[in-house]
């Protein structure tokens, strides 16, 4: 609960992990003892805003979660179910917000904050920050700015436009938004899909609330740690921060 307002989170881990070149899942990869996805939802579950999970989950792999999470010590009270993702990362987020939508009853329109399973260094600041974001703003995404010169491209491949650093910045998860108006968006998003119309790459949920609702995200903070294992040097420096916060 925040101002009033309860908070639902939906952790992705719907996802196949390609880009990593491995066997296996990487939120199922164990690091440090415990399964990636893990990371992100014991920071959930312990923080005093979020009172409700969702999971979502590659349908074949529901049962393997459950197990791992029945087996561990955690109690896991705020998880409030687990359900089947889809091809897209959208489809996972569309299934996790219809997933949500028994457990909500007729309170204040609630906050929905969505985040990736692939980002283990989440924050308690990060998530206050992203709650904070979304009640003032109506949606707010975890961005840090670009250290990084950042050039367009051409669409021969060449160096054209070269946007000011401090104009850039890296989008990341969480993404927290009103549920009513998240729902929304990603109905008109999935009927487009349905009707063959949809144009658009949707790659995050901010791009669905700008391009459905017309509603501009606040950047809440972020950090240079809230990285997405993506590829297996990302492992590495996940393996070297946690070393240092458990003193290995
Ligand atoms: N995700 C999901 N459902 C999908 C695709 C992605 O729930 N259909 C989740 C992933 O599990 C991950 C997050 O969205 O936590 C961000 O996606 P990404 O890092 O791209 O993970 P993958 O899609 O698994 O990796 P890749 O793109 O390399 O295949
Ligand atoms: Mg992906």
């Amino acid at each position: 609960m925040y101002q009033g307002r309860k908070v639902f989170a939906i952790l992705l881990a719907a996802g196949s992990g390609r880009r990593m070149n491995m066997e296996g899942k990487k939120q199922f990869f164990r690091i440090h003892g415990r399964p990636l996805f893990q990371y992100s939802l014991h920071c959930l579950e312990e923080s005093e805003y979020v009172d409700g999970i969702v999971m979502v989950s590659c349908e074949e792999d529901l049962p393997y979660m459950k197990e791992i999470l029945s087996k561990d010590d955690g109690k896991h009270e705020k998880v409030l179910g687990f359900f089947p993702g889809g091809k897209e990362r959208y489809h996972s987020v569309y299934a996790g917000l219809f997933g949500l939508k028994c457990f909500l009853s007729g309170d204040k329109d609630p906050i929905v904050l969505v985040h990736d399973s692939a980002r283990p260094m989440l924050t308690h600041e990060i998530v206050e920050d992203s709650i904070r974001g979304a009640v003032e703003h109506h949606a707010s995404v975890a961005g840090v700015q670009s250290k990084d010169t950042v050039r367009i491209l051409d669409k021969d491949g060449k160096a054209c436009d070269t946007p000011a650093r401090s104009s850039v910045c890296i989008i990341q998860t969480p993404q927290a938004f009103d549920y009513s108006m998240l729902s929304k968006a990603y109905e008109k998003l999935i009927k487009e899909e349905e009707e063959g119309r949809l144009s658009a790459l949707v790659t995050d949920d901010a791009m669905v609330c700008e391009l459905y609702m017309g509603v501009r995200p606040f950047i809440s903070r972020g950090s240079y740690r809230n990285i997405k294992i993506t590829t297996a040097e990302d492992l590495k420096l996940l393996d070297l921060w946690l070393s240092e916060s458990d003193g290995s």
